[in-house]
């Protein structure tokens, strides 16, 4: 290099090359059947991070590279300088210490992945819990912990779950149990947990796990729910029903939620898993404005100080694109001289934060005490300087005067995502600790915690029309994840498929309908959470348009015409709405419009620039069995090539020199070779997309040219086409294109926008 260039290095240009005159630490770092990152490479101060594949787990996980170019290993005593080789050992699960009134096979040290244990009852014992388990790559046995109880006391047996060793005996009223960890598992939960009046133990049950354990979303979502069977004791009779279980981050229109995100910047979390951290918190923020509720988020970063980037005392904090952006332009960097992790002070933070709204609203007013406060920190739980976080919960736990009865307003949530070597401890010492649940979780990626995320919202508060929000859970069922749709069967024919658009109002397809057919048969049959085959409502009245004619262009050869397929059903009573049962935004409403999170004074063309504004647009429609199927809708030249194939279909348009005589630019195209084909039955059902979290839609389903579902009557069941003339392609009312008739008929049900 350049003498000069160095010497300028040297005083301010170049501190990655400054850093490289110091000592380097060695490179003989490998892993064997793994792979490391390197934070600053082999510079001192660099952090490496090991990892290895699924089933699999780095020992160590994390070496730091000394200012003296030697590397150190966490939790290594010895001050040998032969470096420890890394190494991918296989993950196991823990053996159960004891089991109480039964017995477990087979008897193992500890098991490996894929393993099994059973356990059995003696006579006079129930066994509550799962009877068989199985280890999981993860190192945690699935399913819950076994118990064996007569259900003679007022509180069930809690039992002792795998790896931990318990202490008392007795499960009457005021009884206390402690728990403790075998060999070098780490308890997360609580390690104490009284009988309470109610018959239910307090706090959470204590889990050992493995200290490089991680978590599988499905393993969190039952933990965040209602899954209380483990904690009511089905076999005790006298048990009484805990009233209300305070639980999770409620979404609901009236009062306020302060969402608190916390992100640990701090040099053992590394860059890399920095930007996980961020792309966290940018989507739990997208998702949580996508409720339209009042909310304001506070952002902090922290490593030796707390930085904070958005206070909820700043107005701009209710405002979902000031947030996104304050949330973009992160920086790792600004953390860059302190090295410390100072999660007391980071708590603290939001404790002077929620003291200055007290003062400013008042410690008495309502606006105050109505607002619940979620506190989510994302970390590595090492925290290294300002001493316990302990006192500053403490604090916040006073402020806000939580009691048993004001559970809800508080929670707090302590995660790990990304491939972080995680203090367990500490994680679990930052979690609240509610009954039955955990809040301290360890994810692999942001999308395991984009599906933990849905469970800890809860959202049956939310009872009026919001519209097109559904559940983004792999753990939802069918109607929760496309809660508008309905189903029907005209008499006589073929079932069909609808759209709640409000909470009376079905859109759906006119070649449903025979003109002459009685309506006082029809049943729609819409989501019910009690019930999971729905409920039945009558039809107040059919609207279908005087134009709609299949056989309108039979003198042209064009056997099956199907311009203006749609109909409105208006229900004989309002719908009541739940996670079961909720409408879908309408393109150019008002109602849209906000969920688009478009300016007042949007048209109606805004709507459709902004929905389908490529050639090839990704959209769904929900299968015969429930399923949501994925589908490309075409524009512009795609959809000419689209369209174009219909004339092959010599059966149903012989002669025919112009497909847009049939195919009317009333219609959506899809149905191209990777697209789901649409079957018979799925006719009049929602052609949809999403947007932000929330679902639009832009068609009906209206006719093919293939049936994948002809010949079977299973609903599973879907037949690909086979090679041939014409190729499939499916075709869907164009809601943009119907509007004038839309409007005639909702006036007054849904706000439309001007065209
Ligand atoms: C470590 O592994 C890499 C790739 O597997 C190899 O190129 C390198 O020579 C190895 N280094 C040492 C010191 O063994
Ligand atoms: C554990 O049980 C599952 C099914 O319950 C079985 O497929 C698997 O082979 C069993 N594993 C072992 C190691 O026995
Ligand atoms: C989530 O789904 C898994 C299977 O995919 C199931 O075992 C588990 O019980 C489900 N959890 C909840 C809370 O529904
Ligand atoms: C870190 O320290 C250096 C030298 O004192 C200073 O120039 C720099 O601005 C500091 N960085 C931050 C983010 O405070
Ligand atoms: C989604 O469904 C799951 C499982 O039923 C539930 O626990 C969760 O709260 C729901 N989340 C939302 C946002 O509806
Ligand atoms: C439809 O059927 C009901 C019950 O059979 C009957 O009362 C009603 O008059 C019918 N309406 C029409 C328009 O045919
Ligand atoms: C198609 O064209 C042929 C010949 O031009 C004619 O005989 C036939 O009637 C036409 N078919 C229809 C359905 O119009």
């Amino acid at each position: 290099m350049d003498p000069l260039l160095t010497f300028l290095c040297l005083l301010l240009l170049c501190p990655g090359l400054v850093a490289a005159a110091a000592p380097s630490c060695s490179q003989n770092v490998n892993i064997s059947g793994g792979t490391f990152t390197l934070s600053h490479g082999w510079a001192p101060g660099s952090l490496l991070i090991y990892s290895c594949p699924q089933g699999s787990y780095p020992s160590p996980a994390t070496r730091l590279c000394k200012s003296n170019g030697r590397w150190q290993t966490p939790g290594s005593i010895r001050r040998s300088a032969r470096l420890v080789k890394a190494v991918c050992k296989p993950v196991r699960c823990p053996a159960p210490v004891t089991f109480e009134n039964g017995v477990y096979t087979p008897r193992l040290g500890s098991y490996p992945v894929g393993g099994n244990l059973t356990f059995e009852c003696e006579d006079g014992f129930t066994l509550r819990g799962s009877p068989v388990r199985h280890c999981r790559p993860n190192g945690m046995w699935d399913g819950e912990t076994a118990v064996c109880d007569n259900g003679a006391d007022h509180c069930p047996n809690p039992g002792t779950s795998v790896g931990a060793v318990r202490t008392g005996s007795r499960f009457d009223l005021g009884y206390k149990v402690s728990y403790r960890c075998s060999s070098n598992l780490v308890l997360t939960g609580s390690a104490e947990r009284e009988c309470q009046s109610n018959g239910v133990w307090s706090g959470t049950e204590p889990i050992c796990r493995q200290p490089y354990s991680y978590d599988f979303p499905e393993d969190v979502a039952p933990a965040l729910g209602t899954s209380l069977s483990h904690l009511l004791g089905a076999t005790n009779p006298n048990q009484k029903r805990k009233e209300k279980l305070a639980r999770r981050i409620q979404i609901q229109r009236s009062g306020h939620l302060n969402l608190y995100l916390l992100l640990d910047a701090s040099q053992s979390v590394s860059e890399e898993n920095f930007k996980i951290f961020r792309d966290s918190a940018s989507l739990m923020v997208d998702r949580i404005f996508s409720f339209d509720i009042n909310i304001n988020v506070a952002i902090i970063t922290f490593a030796s100080r707390p930085k904070i980037i958005m206070s909820v005392l700043n107005d701009k904090s209710q405002d979902m694109t000031e947030v996104a952006t304050s949330l973009e332009n992160l920086n790792y960097q600004d953390h860059e001289n302190g090295t410390g992790t100072n999660i007391y002070e980071a708590l603290n933070s939001v404790y002077i934060m929620m003291n200055n709204q007290m003062q400013r609203l008042g410690i008495g007013t309502v606006a105050w005490q109505e607002i619940r406060h979620a506190i989510i920190l994302l970390t590595d739980g090492k925290s290294n300087i300002g001493g316990s976080p302990k006192p500053a919960i403490d604090n916040i736990i006073e402020l806000l005067k939580i009691k048993p009865d004001r559970n809800d307003y508080l929670d707090i949530y302590a995660i790990g995502v990304g491939k972080l070597d995680v203090d367990w401890k500490e994680l679990n010492e930052l979690g609240s600790k509610k009954d039955g649940e955990r809040h301290a979780f360890i994810l692999q990626d942001t999308q395991a915690l984009q599906q933990v995320f849905e469970h800890m919202l809860d959202v049956s508060k939310l009872t009026d029309t919001i519209c097109g929000v559904g559940n983004m859970s792999a753990n939802a069922s069918d109607q929760e994840r496309t809660p508008w749709h309905v189903t029907f069967k005209p008499k006589h024919q073929e079932t069909c498929r609808g759209t709640l658009i409000s909470d009376q109002w079905v859109l759906t397809a006119a070649h449903c309908f025979h003109q002459a057919a009685n309506s006082s048969f029809w049943r729609v049959n819409v989501g019910d959470p009690n019930s999971q085959w729905g409920k039945e409502f009558l039809v107040e009245k059919a609207i279908i348009p005087p134009g709609f004619d299949a056989h309108a262009k039979k003198e042209q050869g064009i056997l099956e015409f199907y311009g203006d397929d749609i109909a409105l059903l208006k229900l004989a009573q309002r719908v009541k709405m739940s996670s079961h049962a909720r409408p879908i935004c309408l393109p150019c409403t008002m109602e849209a419009n906000m969920a688009l999170r478009k300016p007042q004074g949007s048209t109606c063309q805004d709507h459709e620039k902004e929905l389908l504004n490529q050639q090839s647009i990704p959209a769904h429609f929900v299968a015969l069995n429930g399923n949501k199927l994925n589908i490309n809708l075409k524009t512009g030249k795609q959809r000419t090539s689209c369209i174009q194939v219909v004339s092959q279909d010599k059966k149903t348009f012989p002669n025919l020199t112009d497909v847009t005589q049939v195919v009317t630019d009333q219609f959506l195209c899809s149905g191209m070779p990777g697209d789901a084909n649409i079957c018979k039955g799925e006719s009049g059902g929602a052609v949809f997309l999403e947007r932000r979290f929330r679902f639009f839609q832009v068609g009906v389903v209206s006719w093919g040219l293939y049936n994948p579902c002809s010949g079977t009557t299973n609903k599973n069941t879907r037949k690909k086409a086979p090679p041939g003339v014409p190729p499939p392609r499916d075709f869907h009312i164009n809601l943009f294109r119907l509007q004038p008739w839309l409007r005639e008929h909702l006036e007054g049900v849904l706000n439309f926008l001007p065209l």
